[in-house]
């Protein structure tokens, strides 16, 4: 009989559950509700709704897994970082399974679910540098293993996946606006607007997205200002942004390249599903050497399945919580030179 462990992400926007074996690391269900559409009137997620939401979502998938739950031996749920009124609804939901069927609970940090979203299905191969591009959070890290992963550059303002929103919302093409703006740029012109490259002329190993944003929102004004937008000005917009955020993303990459001799490297988090961007990373790890992994397209975005693969690592580690012990985790900025907990 297989042993399962189910896990449950609800950090944000979607709301997800997934079992996953435990020996032989199949992912055995996945589900997930999405609130994409309730929060894109607002251009971005509204956390009191998200939380709503959750509550009435996250009952209604884990009625639909029922079946499975004699096989559960352990339940792994997001605790931090996210909106923790959201984080809030996965934990009391994951303490009341994991107190009915008397098993144990793991607390898993999201990022190292989207860092464990490149091994669902398979085992883990590190070391690896990862470019982690999610919605709030943008960094270069080193991971060795479960509990060795720790920040090599990060973002100083915005991420890059707040940056294609917030260019998005300025354009009023709704949200999420990463999936939008890389559609459109794909008919635009890159070389339209030159747009400034962050930190271009600084040595400093960090990455800043609000310079760029500020500009496409000027010359977005100056384009209003003379009339109407065409369809054609938006494409080149975002075709022109992004070229400034994949030129931004590879200068410092490549900094870190040359100092790092680690083989395997792979971007993980939402913007990873960005073809663009992959592809800017393909040429430069084949110029280095390195060897890049990819996050299947089905788990690029938040999902439970992740976080599932990531509790198995904690779970064979025997790194346990209790139902007393775990708690929804601060949104700390991390600074590089820290390690993710
Ligand atoms: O990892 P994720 O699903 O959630 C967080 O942990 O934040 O990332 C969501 C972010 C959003 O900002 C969304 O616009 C962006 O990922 N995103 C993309 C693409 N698909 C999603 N950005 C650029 N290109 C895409 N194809
Ligand atoms: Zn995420």
């Amino acid at each position: 009989m297989s042993r399962l462990i189910l896990s449950i992400e609800s950090s944000c926007d979607d709301s997800s559950i997934a079992l996953t074996d435990i020996e032989s690391l199949e992912v055995v269900a996945h589900k997930k509700i999405s609130q994409e559409i309730a929060h894109s009137r607002y251009g971005g997620v509204v956390p009191e709704l998200a939380s709503r939401m959750h509550a009435v979502a996250l009952p209604k998938l884990l009625e639909s897994l029922k079946g499975y739950l004699d096989s559960v031996e352990a339940v792994g749920v997001t605790t931090h970082p996210g909106l923790s009124v959201s984080l809030h609804e996965g934990v009391i939901m994951a303490k009341a399974v994991a107190t009915f069927l008397d098993v144990p609970i793991i607390g898993v940090n999201h990022l190292k679910g989207h860092i464990y979203s490149l091994f669902i299905e398979k085992e883990a191969q590190l070391p690896l540098l990862v470019l982690l591009l999610s919605g709030g959070h943008t960094q270069i890290l080193s991971v060795k293993g479960y509990d060795d992963m720790s920040i090599l550059a990060t973002t100083l303002d915005d991420s890059v996946g707040e940056a294609y929103d917030k260019v998005a919302k300025m354009l009023d093409l709704g949200y999420p606006g990463g999936p939008i703006i890389e559609k459109l740029a794909r008919e635009g012109d890159r070389e339209r607007f030159a747009f400034p490259v962050p930190l271009q002329n600084s040595s400093r190993i960090a990455f800043s997205l609000s310079g760029l944003k500020n500009a496409v929102r000027l010359q977005i004004e100056a384009l209003k200002a003379k009339g109407e937008m065409s369809q054609k000005d938006k494409c080149d917009i975002a075709a022109s942004f992004e070229k400034a955020i994949l030129s931004h993303l590879l200068q410092k990459s490549k900094k870190i390249f040359k100092q790092e001799s680690i083989k395997h490297f792979a971007i993980v988090g939402g913007v990873s599903a960005n073809r663009y961007i992959k592809d800017g990373f393909k040429k430069l790890c084949s110029k280095f050497n390195k060897e890049m992994l990819e996050v299947d397209l089905r788990y690029t975005s938040d999902n439970a399945a992740m976080i599932g693969r990531a509790a198995i690592e904690a779970l064979k580690a025997g790194k346990f919580d209790t139902i007393e012990s775990l708690k929804v985790g601060a949104n700390r900025q991390l600074e590089a030179g820290s390690r993710l907990d």
